[in-house]
């Protein structure tokens, strides 16, 4: 009596399965597709400030104490490499024109790659503003850098960027320019970066780094995430992600592998849980593991994504500068006069060792970093790992948020 009954509805079962099945497949194919396309236009593409988009910028640095140098130029000098680097810096330096309420004269950008992609971009940024001079050399790499420090022009003040600085304060030109000029007798004045080989143990001490660890479980984004929510976006804030989860005893070395690429660091709830992370065995020391473990540079940006959206920079800050010599410094963000360069040229070494250990040494006189003027370094040589987080996102959020002019 049933078996027919039963029967019926077999049939129309597995044909309702098979529509399922279908509809499933279909949604699944259309949302794959959204997905993928979603992750090759990770990047949302940037615009530059104008006067109007800056104009919030001038106001918060001439109501501080800083007053302009007059018969001086104040000139970036800018190694370009890398396109996907610069084009975070770009935003930052041209809230930085005079123009536009900051401090710099011009901009010269020196051409410090062969690859087209990248020099069609370098073009694309000349003709954008008649305030900058590209600086052609013969050779790249540590050839073409001590050629490029013979092309300053004498008289200037020069600020010295390196392409992968995604992040700096609307007050860090004016305080590093104002240091210097108070203070000739220090041969140059540095920023206080993020990710620098001698001052990320400073901030260590300072109680600037938070614990931070790569997500212990895989994370998959959820295929809705990709379809409602802007793709080109990694929110910047750590508020916006989870705390981390995981073993009591579970430690990552600074020298481990990263879990896998595109992962995410997150905070550990216990502040005392930070001597079970990388960053507690940072050392003072130019070539220590500050400078050739991802893992610590990873830390240090995580924990300054916090202090930036805690409104914390204070954590960084001593009121004061900071003497490096004769100890080699990065020189990733630095402020120096043309003629204490050319007059002592040639630079027999490597540009950095010459600047901050070599000259130093032979004129008697200071490296200082400038404690209250901050700026991020991204990445040296042997953090090439680091580049497996969602860091570069992150700042690239930041910089759509507040740096680059907002899409009308
Ligand atoms: C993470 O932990 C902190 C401190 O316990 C807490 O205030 C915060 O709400 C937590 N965040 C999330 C997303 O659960
Ligand atoms: C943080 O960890 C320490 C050491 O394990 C522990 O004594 C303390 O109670 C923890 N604090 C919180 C808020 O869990």
């Amino acid at each position: 009596m049933t078996g027919p009954a039963l029967q019926f509805n077999g049939k129309r079962s597995s044909r309702r399965r098979l529509i399922i099945a279908l509809v499933i497949f279909f949604i699944s194919a259309i949302s794959i597709s959204i997905y993928t396309f979603a992750r090759q236009n990770y990047h949302g593409e940037l615009q530059f400030p104008t006067p109007e988009s800056a104009s919030g910028f001038s106001k918060d640095v001439r109501v501080e104490q800083f007053i302009k140098p007059e018969g001086i130029k104040i000139i970036g000098l800018v190694f370009f490499g890398r396109k996907n680097r610069v084009e975070i810096l770009r935003c930052f330096l041209e809230r930085n024109l005079v123009d536009n309420g900051g401090w710099l004269d011009e901009i010269h950008w020196v051409k410090n790659t062969d690859k087209p992609k990248d020099l069609e971009y370098l073009d694309e940024i000349l003709a954008s503003s008649s305030r900058y001079k590209k600086i052609e050399l013969e050779g790249t790499g540590f050839i073409g850098y001590g050629y490029a420090w013979t092309h300053l022009e004498p008289g200037q003040l020069y600020i010295k960027i390196d392409d992968d600085v995604p992040w700096f304060a609307d007050d860090t030109i004016p305080r590093v320019v104002t240091s210097k000029i108070a203070h000739p007798e220090y041969l140059l004045v540095s920023a206080n970066l993020i990710n620098s080989p001698l001052m990320g143990w400073v901030h260590y001490h300072m109680g600037a780094m938070h614990p931070y660890l790569p997500e212990f479980d895989v994370y998959d984004p959820p295929l809705l995430d990709a379809i409602t929510s802007d793709p080109s976006r990694k929110p910047w804030r750590y508020t916006a992600y989870p705390n981390w989860t995981g073993p009591d005893d579970y430690f990552f070395d600074a020298f481990q592998d990263p879990p896998y690429d595109g992962h995410r660091w997150l905070r550990l709830q216990n502040d005392s849980d930070i001597h079970r992370t990388p960053v507690n065995d940072i050392e003072y020391k130019t070539w220590g593991n500050a400078v050739q473990s991802w893992a610590i540079a990873a830390q240090g940006h995580y924990s300054f994504l916090e202090n930036l959206a805690d409104g914390r920079l204070d954590r960084y800050k001593m009121g004061k500068n900071w003497l490096t010599d004769y100890r080699r410094l990065s020189i990733n963000f630095i402020a120096i006069m043309a003629d204490d360069v050319l007059n002592n040229l040639p630079m027999d070494t490597v540009d950095e060792e010459w600047l901050t250990v070599a000259l130093p040494k032979t004129l008697g006189r200071s490296i200082a970093v400038e404690t209250d003027a901050l700026a991020v370094h991204f990445t040296f040589g042997g953090q090439g790992k680091m580049q497996q987080t969602d860091l570069l996102a992150r700042y690239h959020d930041y910089a759509l948020e507040n740096a680059c002019a907002r899409r009308v």
